[in-house]
């Protein structure tokens, strides 16, 4: 059964992006969840937020996180605050390799300037320092990843090459020493 390669991440550190290549070159199936949720949902992101709230959604991120962690083959891209719950890093880890993109504040910034309307928990006043302290608040969370790459300044071919790279290694070295926590 072939291992899920799972990207983890904060909001705007390219995760769809990443993913649809990488899936596009490993000639596996991309799955992004919060489109899945989309469309199980009927909803936007942004529409389940405010219709319903933010319990709502984690909760349905939740049972998406369950439902994949049964698949494999798959290129996931997360949402950005999917690892906040330990039940769904439980459940992606059971047959993922977890990938952290990384990328720096500033960047972060002008990428999710783009698309703030998708995003409910930025708004037009988020600023460089409100990025900041909601990456320092969740980087115990982002650390869960067994690969890290950032994406500063990187060509989306490099950030693909460089974790194709590094999963290969990381498959390598669970097949043979698979007592190692690798
Ligand atoms: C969230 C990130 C979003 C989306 C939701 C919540 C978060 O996904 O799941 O708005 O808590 O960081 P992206 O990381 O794809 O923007």
């Amino acid at each position: 059964m072939g291992k899920n390669i799972v990207l983890i991440g904060f909001m705007g550190t390219g995760k769809s992006t990443v993913g649809m290549r990488l899936a596009e070159r490993l000639h596996l199936q991309f799955v992004d969840m919060d489109r899945e949720i989309e469309r199980i949902t009927g909803m936007s992101i942004s529409q389940l937020f405010r219709k319903h709230g933010e319990t709502r959604f984690r909760s349905e991120e939740q049972l998406m996180a369950q439902k994949l962690g049964r698949c494999s083959n798959l290129v996931i891209a997360t949402g950005g605050g999917v690892v906040l719950h330990p039940d769904n890093v439980a459940a992606l880890k059971k047959n993922g390799i977890f990938v952290g993109l990384e990328a720096s504040p500033e960047v972060i910034m002008s990428r999710v300037s783009r698309k703030k309307g998708n995003r409910p928990l930025l708004s037009k006043n988020t600023t460089i320092e409100d990025i900041e302290k909601m990456l320092a608040a969740r980087e115990e969370y982002y650390a869960c990843a067994d690969i890290r790459v950032d994406t500063t300044g990187q060509e989306l071919n490099k950030v693909v090459n460089e974790i194709i790279t590094q999963v290969r290694r990381i498959s390598y070295r669970r097949k043979n020493h698979p007592d190692l926590r690798v």
